[in-house]
């Protein structure tokens, strides 16, 4: 078969799974179910809303629960930890397979481009039917196709892609908010980061193909949307006709409709002024900001390949509150990089109490084999990794807590996202800098934005109720 597009092909797989699966339905006198697992970032989310999209569109019912005949993990393998959950899962899901033989089990995503981990899977976890990576995900109509048709196990690993194929069916989790990727890859090596081996080099798409599917979506009834990048700061720098993230964004917050624009992830090494200023003008982009700091000490950021130093850091905070006073700010901050000395790590202590930030992803350092870091000497030692890190910790949460408490008594603008599971009568929502709050309210009112005023602080959410 000849196609004119990767689109096309896979609508052609996915009729032709229709097909079959219709058969096996009717033997079972029953749907089919598939179950879709997510890890990691956003990024794998958008992804998994492919991968359900299309399994929907064959006709497989979607489920939760992993009694199920077709399982998909969209594996991610950012720290070792994350590898081993994997594993862990798929011991339990062997078990479930003993039961129902004819189910289908596959992985894809981030872990499945690490070569040792194929090579374990193939050698000890023998019953899964369909492995895939980053780059080929959207092939996957076509694999499992071939899975189904062909009694044998499919296994397909691309390198690397230069090509965007976007056009999949997709089935978004909220019907009110989205994610929008508007670049892949990643060119940083950070030498402790392994997502440039597992998701290739930095590609974006055009400006004209991004403001397409968020007018597509806002016709959908999609009032804010994510745009997702591992590094959204160098965003269009690949492109034939440049353009910066900053202009992007001017131009998606003129689309009609559109009430919030949110972004991750920035580095700090690109952050503009003009990216500043465009935040501070336009009411549309959401005061929430994530700014990687991994590390306040200046050697360790040199060692970390991260091209800037602490006082260039504090400069953009101050810079960015300066501008946008009331911007929720976070951070990721690794502890116990190689050669991570006290002296160090209090540098990285200095600039958490400085910058104030209202959240703190914190981690402890993952050997990721294949990166510069995996090879470097004084690999730190547990015990002192474990000691700094709840150290960390509870200076975070002391700040956060303090920070949470500033916004009390304020009437704020929230997006109704879900209803609350534990309380009854209750739904629950997000500001504009991304902090949640729960309200007493109807699940009408998902999807809407309300006025709320801020009645209690609790760690780190509120409860509140609405003034309309
Ligand atoms: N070890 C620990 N944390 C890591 N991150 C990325 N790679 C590693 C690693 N090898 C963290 C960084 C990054 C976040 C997504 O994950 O802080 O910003
Ligand atoms: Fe995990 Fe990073 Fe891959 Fe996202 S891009 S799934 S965080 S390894």
């Amino acid at each position: 078969m000849e196609f004119q597009t990767e689109e096309e092909k896979q609508l052609y797989y996915i009729d032709k799974c229709r097909e079959i699966i219709k058969q096996k339905e009717n033997k079972l006198g029953r749907k089919l179910t598939a179950c879709v697992v997510t890890f990691g970032c956003q990024m794998n989310f958008k992804d998994s809303e492919k991968l359900v999209g299309t399994l929907t569109e064959m006709g497989y019912e979607e489920t939760d629960d992993e009694h199920a005949d077709l399982v998909l993990y969209n594996t991610c393998t950012v720290r070792e930890n994350a590898n081993y959950k994997i594993y862990g899962r798929l011991g339990y899901l062997s078990k479930i397979k003993e039961q129902n033989p004819d189910m289908i089990v596959g992985l894809c995503g981030c872990m499945m481009q690490e070569k040792h981990v194929v090579e374990k899977l193939n050698k000890s976890y023998r019953f899964i039917d369909l492995i895939f990576g980053t780059h080929n995900l959207y092939n996957f109509a076509g694999l499992l196709y071939e899975r189904l048709t062909e009694d044998h196990k499919v296994e397909e690993i691309l390198d690397g892609t230069t090509k965007i194929v976007e056009d999949l069916p997709t089935k978004r989790k909220y019907s009110f908010k989205s994610g929008v990727n508007i670049m892949y890859g990643c060119n940083n090596f950070c030498s402790y980061c392994i997502v440039p081996y597992v998701r290739g080099r930095e590609r974006s798409r055009k400006p004209e193909d991004i403001i397409q599917e968020i007018k597509k979506l806002v016709s959908e009834g999609v009032v804010e949307i994510m745009l997702l990048g591992q590094n959204v700061n160098s965003y269009g720098k690949t492109l034939d006709e440049p353009i910066n993230f900053a202009e992007l964004l001017r131009r998606v917050a003129q689309i009609d409709g559109l009430k919030r624009i949110r972004f991750m992830t920035s580095h700090p090494k690109d952050l503009s002024d003009e990216l500043i200023e465009t935040m501070h003008s336009s009411e549309k982009i959401c005061k929430q900001f994530h700014l990687p700091l991994q590390s306040g000490s200046d050697r360790i950021l040199k060692e970390m390949n991260r091209h800037y130093t602490k006082d260039d850091y504090l400069g953009l905070v101050e810079k960015l509150r300066g501008s946008v006073p009331d911007i929720g700010l976070s951070t990721d901050i690794i502890v116990g990089f190689p050669g991570e000395t006290e002296e160090d790590f209090e540098e990285t202590l200095d600039v958490i109490k400085k910058c104030r930030f209202d959240s703190v992803f914190t981690f402890i350092y993952s050997k990721r084999t294949g990166t510069p870091a995996a090879e470097m000497p004084d690999q730190v030692e547990e015990s002192v990794i474990k000691d700094r890190f709840d150290r960390l910790l509870k200076v975070v949460n002391e700040i956060s807590n303090e920070k949470i408490n500033e916004k009390l008594g304020e009437t704020v603008e929230v997006l109704i996202e879900e209803k609350n599971e534990r309380l009854k009568d209750y739904i629950s929502g997000r500001l504009s800098n991304n902090t949640v709050v729960h309200v007493p309210g109807d699940e009408i009112l998902i999807g809407t934005l309300q006025n709320v005023k801020l009645i209690e602080a609790k760690g780190f959410y509120y409860m509140g109720e609405i003034v309309n």
